[in-house]
């Protein structure tokens, strides 16, 4: 470690403003105008017009700020803020801001925002560290329109390309690629999304806690030590459409009752082996009951899993379980079970390097801090595969998220914006 470069860079951060949770507010409200259902929650789809909407004062933002603009094939957005040796491999800070249907306005965009919002102040100390900084919005982290999450991230780390984009269907049956093209992205240029190790520095998200820990813990900030990640799959049972008065219990074969069963047991086998992180998730979100209604039993039911474990060798263990338990259920209930897998992602640990820049910059801000681990996943978790990442989390009110009645404190955000921001620059400043 080189003592004197750590505390130059100190100095330097001293001079920085701190950031303002009015400015915070004020973008993070004015993004929250695109929105398809103001009725309840916020909800913005992948390149839906209020996705769009929202892209493109995204872009304004980072235009007011003299960054310079770039979107590749994949449809990420990189805002550059200049560093005054721009050869040097830069530092990335961002997130999404794309929502689950219903949503709130602070998952994702809370990342995006903290990142212009340090722009700004490094802007306003006239601080311009040796590597660039660059602002990212990454595409589609909420797997909403195509039933894959992390699109832009996972482009980049080159487990996503044209091939797979043409295969990625909506509920439509429009393609992911389709839809790029059509919006004038430059999709014969996929090949060129992927990035090379070494081609980024570091990258910094900063994120809403999902789970309710910091403020259980009475904490400002977590900084994250790994990320877990899903394993995600679709299924469908077959059993036989019939009379709900004239079919005995006996001679039923229920789609929905094995379905349920499956759910039961997913949840019982995941409560019952946590992992060695003592977290481990299993949750069916999505269940299509046909026909679905009240006189006839269903005699075909699609639902989702969701998987997800700080261990991948565990999340494999936990997996195989429930699949053996399904398959299970199904011969004994006289169904047929197939099933499609979406991915199977690799759960990230985060840098400790960059673990510990978070932590020296929130306590020489003395703000109260804890280490923790991501339950929901990030972006971070596939840009992961191609640069040291770390991840800064800021409260949630109860925990709340995926849910109109997500919040976040501006003013926490505010905080995280100012270790962000220090962090940041120390990073572009090696
Ligand atoms: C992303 O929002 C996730 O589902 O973790
Ligand atoms: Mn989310
Ligand atoms: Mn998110």
């Amino acid at each position: 470690m080189n003592l004197a470069y750590e505390q130059e860079d100190s100095l330097q951060t001293d001079l920085l403003p701190k950031a303002s949770a009015a400015n915070i507010e004020r973008i993070l409200r004015n993004l929250n105008h695109f929105n398809s259902t103001p009725e309840f929650g916020t909800t913005r789809v992948l390149f839906t017009e209020p996705e769009v909407a929202a892209r493109n004062y995204i872009k304004q933002e980072m235009q007011q700020l003299g960054l310079s603009i770039r979107e590749d094939a994949a449809g990420n957005i990189f805002g550059t803020y200049e560093g005054t040796e721009p050869v040097l491999a830069p530092i990335w800070t961002g997130s999404h801001i794309d929502t689950v249907l219903n949503a709130g306005m602070f998952d994702g965009m809370s990342g995006v925002v903290a990142g212009l919002e340090s722009i700004r102040l490094l802007e306003e100390a006239q601080l311009r560290p040796r590597r660039s900084i660059v602002v990212v919005v990454y595409t589609s982290e909420e797997p909403t329109r195509f039933g894959l999450g992390c699109l832009g991230s996972r482009a980049l780390a080159g487990k996503l390309g044209a091939e797979e984009a043409k295969k990625l269907k909506d509920k439509d049956g429009k393609s992911l690629y389709e839809v790029l093209q059509s919006l004038d992205f430059p999709v014969d240029h996929f090949d060129e999304v992927p990035v090379r190790r070494g081609d980024v520095k570091a990258a910094v998200e900063l994120h809403i806690d999902q789970t309710g820990e910091l403020e259980r813990e009475g904490k400002t900030l977590g900084i994250v030590r790994t990320i877990c990640a899903p394993s995600v799959y679709d299924f469908k049972v077959t059993g036989r459409q019939s009379h709900a008065g004239g079919t005995s219990m006996a001679r039923r074969r229920d789609a929905l009752m094995a379905s349920a069963e499956m759910a039961l047991a997913a949840e019982e086998l995941t409560k019952a082996s946590l992992g060695p992180d003592d977290y481990a998730t299993a949750t069916v979100g999505r269940m299509n009951v046909i026909p679905g209604a009240v006189n006839v039993i269903p005699g075909e039911v699609d639902f989702s899993l969701d998987v997800r474990d700080a261990s991948f060798a565990h999340k494999k263990e936990l997996t195989q379980k429930i699949l053996g338990k399904f398959e299970e259920i199904a011969a004994k209930r006289q169904v047929k079970l197939t099933g499609k897998e979406y991915n199977d992602d690799h759960p990230m640990p985060c840098s400790e390097e960059i673990q510990a820049k978070l932590t020296a910059a929130a306590e020489e801000l003395g703000i109260p801090y804890m280490k923790t681990i991501s339950g929901a996943f990030h972006d971070s978790m596939l840009v992961g595969e191609f640069a040291p990442v770390g991840m800064l989390f800021v409260p949630s009110r109860d925990g709340i998220s995926h849910s109109p009645q997500e919040w976040t404190d501006f003013e926490d955000i505010a905080a995280g914006t100012d270790v962000l921001a220090r962090a940041l620059y120390a990073l572009a400043d090696e």
